[in-house]
């Protein structure tokens, strides 16, 4: 079975068996007889790297259903299932007239997949909107209800990456958004730029999910044109007094703080300075418009994107002193 329509990438990589499943109970039915067969849980493949074939049963989580559980004056809890688009999710959460999701617009993947890496941008993440998910266990499934706090959410980290690796299935994800006195964030300089090359003075949940699709659409390629993961690279987090001897090499160094002893330095500056930028190795590449999206031109197989990457890791090692760590899932 070919998983080429299943990962962004549009890599090339086969399953020996491929299920999709529809309900929960569906979902509990497969892996029940499935018991002795290594198997592999697919969500919206936005955010892994094939490099070979899976010698497992790929299980596609394809749960649909969205509803509101909960309300009251100021607050709306929503639950979606996981196979739900999260950029359909957001839409129809933005046309509601909630808020919380509109700076996470236009982000490729599944609902469910969300809380593995913790997904954000433009100065928000779940976590601030995330409430709960339900998972259920691999082994004997049952189902178990994760808690904020239990997910240890973190810069593109959470339990899913980490301590529950490879041990749960997310079926379902429930955010807590505003009703009212929505707390619009456009401290992300391109944000304020698109609202006020439109006049814009007091945006509307819309406007800002508007101004994050153009900026999106003006940096990101559209993995339905031009195969990729988004950022491929984590930004690496250093420590005040290490950054600081790497800083007086190179003064122009872009970096944020992120605490009283860290920063975070993007890697896309670190990989356009080191010559990337636009690059092309046959069909593996770097976009043109953003340095830390790797890009698939066609027919590049996961491991001439995996050997790209590698390339990049050291030569930036090599420049800078600093290691940068892939974001995407490399299988
Ligand atoms: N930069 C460059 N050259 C580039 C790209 C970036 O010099 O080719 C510099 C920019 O000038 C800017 C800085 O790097 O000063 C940051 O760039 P940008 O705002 O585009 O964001 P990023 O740090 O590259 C992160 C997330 C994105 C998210 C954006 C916006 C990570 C790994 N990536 O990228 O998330 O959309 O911020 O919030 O944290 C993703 O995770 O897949 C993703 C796209």
């Amino acid at each position: 079975f070919s998983l080429k329509n299943y990962n962004t990438f549009g890599i090339e990589a086969k399953a020996k068996q491929f299920v999709a499943v529809h309900s929960i109970a569906e979902l509990k039915t497969v892996l029940e007889e499935n018991k002795s067969q290594k198997k592999f849980i697919l969500g919206g493949g936005s955010n892994m790297l094939l490099t070979q074939d899976i010698d497992a049963l790929v299980i596609h989580v394809d749960l649909k259903g969205k509803k509101i559980i909960k309300d009251d004056d100021n607050f709306v809890w929503v639950e979606s299932q996981a196979g739900e688009n999260w950029h359909e999710f957001v839409l129809w959460t933005i046309d509601q007239n909630f808020g919380g999701l509109e700076n996470m617009s236009l982000i490729p993947g599944n609902v469910g997949t969300t809380p593995v890496q913790n997904i954000g941008a433009y100065g928000t993440e779940i976590k601030d909107t995330f409430v709960s998910c339900e998972a259920m266990a691999i082994e004997n499934q049952k189902t178990k209800t994760f808690s904020k706090d239990e997910c240890h959410f973190g810069y593109r980290e959470s339990v899913f990456k980490n301590e529950a690796k490879d041990q749960y299935i997310i079926t379902s994800v429930v955010f807590k958004l505003t009703k009212r006195n929505h707390k619009i964030n456009i401290s992300y300089g391109d944000i304020a730029a698109q609202l006020s090359n439109k006049n814009i003075q007091i945006p509307t949940l819309k406007d800002v999910s508007n101004a994050v699709i153009a900026i999106r659409t003006s940096k990101l390629p559209d993995p339905k044109e031009l195969g990729n993961s988004g950022s491929f690279f984590k930004n690496p987090i250093l420590l005040k007094s290490d950054f600081e001897k790497i800083h007086q090499q190179f003064p122009e160094m872009k970096y944020y703080d992120i605490s009283p002893t860290e920063v975070k330095v993007p890697a896309g500056w670190l990989i356009e300075q080191a010559g990337f930028k636009g690059k092309r190795f046959g069909d593996a590449g770097i976009h043109k418009n953003q340095a830390l999206v790797l890009v698939n031109y066609g027919n590049a197989t996961g491991q001439e994107i995996l050997d790209v990457s590698k390339t990049i890791q050291e030569t930036i090692f090599k420049t800078f002193g600093i290691h940068i760590e892939a974001e995407v899932n490399v299988i």
